[in-house]
């Protein structure tokens, strides 16, 4: 009998688990992204060195590969493809008409205004263009409106140095458009979730450690997270109303969000995906025991979701290599407690500036009993 296919779209190694796991359930992966030498050119059974971008070329390709899904799992410029994708065959994906509130930060915070979901102050700037400030308060967040992993992202805290902010802000964007907004002040979190019918199933909430200002680079992540049961009913209020406003009815999603002073859930931006830093692949099934990307591939078949644990679930620990201390105390772990140890990546030079998250030198992942074992680890 001919196997079904899936088709994905990216071939990095955060798309690779998403590759794997297609294969071991027996389906044939068509994998379509720029060639660059990418993990998941190899691990592909076809791979088609077509840019994720060029939509209607990869349309063509699949009209002759006839998909029962088409998926991705951990980038926005991916999300958009998908949905088009997903339309143009009748599968199952997000509305493209809302593919922009979901991938545009300007735009999103646009639609969850529209939509009762509690924003920032917030402006739109481009190029030559004169903006005013006059009625927020420093310190003031400015972003490109396109991009991720922290790209461009800087809190000013004074007037003298917003300009400069925000000229680098739209030399990293895209559209060469920034976001400028008012500075939540709080911990920060991400609630990572699956939707199915326009349902939203919470997952879980994770807790993110950065380096703070300017740059609020990811320095570690933990699930679950320090919020009670209380404040995650609050959570769950906040972020279903958010994916609603962004039609966001199947698949994964990744919302981040703070804890202002008042306690109130203030969200930051939703991507209707997973959350990279091996959130979604890796720290969703250590700590809830759901296989998060097998339930994400069912969904995208048009399969029922069925929450169902595969695993006990445990904590989750992701910490990131900054410097030769990081990289100490994690072959002292690995020496004396190996057990704990659940994935360790490559680790680069340790000697290039860290300026976003692509530049950090590595990463290990940590699988505990409790949260002892990381106080003792001294990690939190
Ligand atoms: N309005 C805000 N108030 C407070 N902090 C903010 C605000 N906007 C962004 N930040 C901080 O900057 C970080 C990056 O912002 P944002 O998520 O919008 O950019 P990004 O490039 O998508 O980053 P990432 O891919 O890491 O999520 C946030 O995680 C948060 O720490
Ligand atoms: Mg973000």
């Amino acid at each position: 009998m001919e196997k079904e296919k899936v088709v994905i779209i990216g071939a990095n190694s955060f798309q690779n688990p998403l590759i794997l796991k297609a294969k071991e359930k027996g389906y044939e992966t068509h994998v379509f992204a720029w060639a660059s030498g990418d993990v998941g050119e190899k691990t592909a059974d076809y791979f088609y060195p077509i840019s994720i971008t060029e939509k209607d070329e990869i349309l063509e390709k699949c009209k002759e590969i006839k998909p029962s899904a088409v998926c991705s799992i951990a980038s926005d410029l991916a999300v958009i493809t998908v949905n088009y994708l997903a339309d143009k065959l009748g599968l199952v994906g997000n509305d493209p008409a809302y593919s922009t509130i979901c991938t545009n930060k300007y735009e999103m915070r646009k639609a969850f205004k529209e939509n009762g979901v509690k924003v920032p102050q917030f402006i739109h700037v481009q190029e030559n263009e004169k903006y005013d400030i006059s009625s927020f308060e420093f310190p003031i967040i400015v972003k490109p409106t396109d991009r991720s992993g922290s790209r461009g992202v800087t809190k000013v805290e004074k007037i003298e140095d917003l300009d400069a902010a925000i000229k680098n802000s739209i030399g990293y964007s895209f559209e060469k458009k920034a976001i400028v907004e008012e500075y939540i002040d709080g911990p920060e979190y991400s609630c990572e979730c699956i939707s199915y019918k326009g349902k939203h199933n919470f997952l879980t909430v994770t807790k993110k450690y950065t380096t703070g200002a300017p740059h609020f680079i990811e320095t570690a992540h933990k699930q679950p997270s320090d919020l009670t049961d209380e404040q995650i009913e609050k959570v769950k209020e906040e972020v279903f109303k958010g994916l609603d406003s962004l039609h966001v009815e199947y698949g994964p999603s990744h919302s981040e969000f703070k804890v202002d002073k008042n306690g109130d859930i203030r969200i930051i931006e939703i991507g209707a995906r997973m959350g990279g830093d091996c959130i979604g692949s890796d720290l969703v099934k250590i700590s809830t025991g759901y296989d998060f990307i097998d339930l994400t591939l069912d969904v995208a078949l048009g399969k029922e979701l069925k929450l169902e644990k595969v695993v006990e679930p445990k904590i989750a620990f992701i910490k990131f290599i900054f410097s030769k201390e990081d990289l100490d105390k994690m072959n002292e772990i690995k020496e004396k407690h190996n057990e704990l140890i659940y994935f360790i990546s490559e680790i680069t030079d340790l000697e290039h500036d860290i300026v976003d998250s692509s530049s950090r030198f590595g990463y290990y992942i940590l699988r505990l009993d409790n949260e002892e074992q990381l106080k003792e680890l001294e990690l939190v």
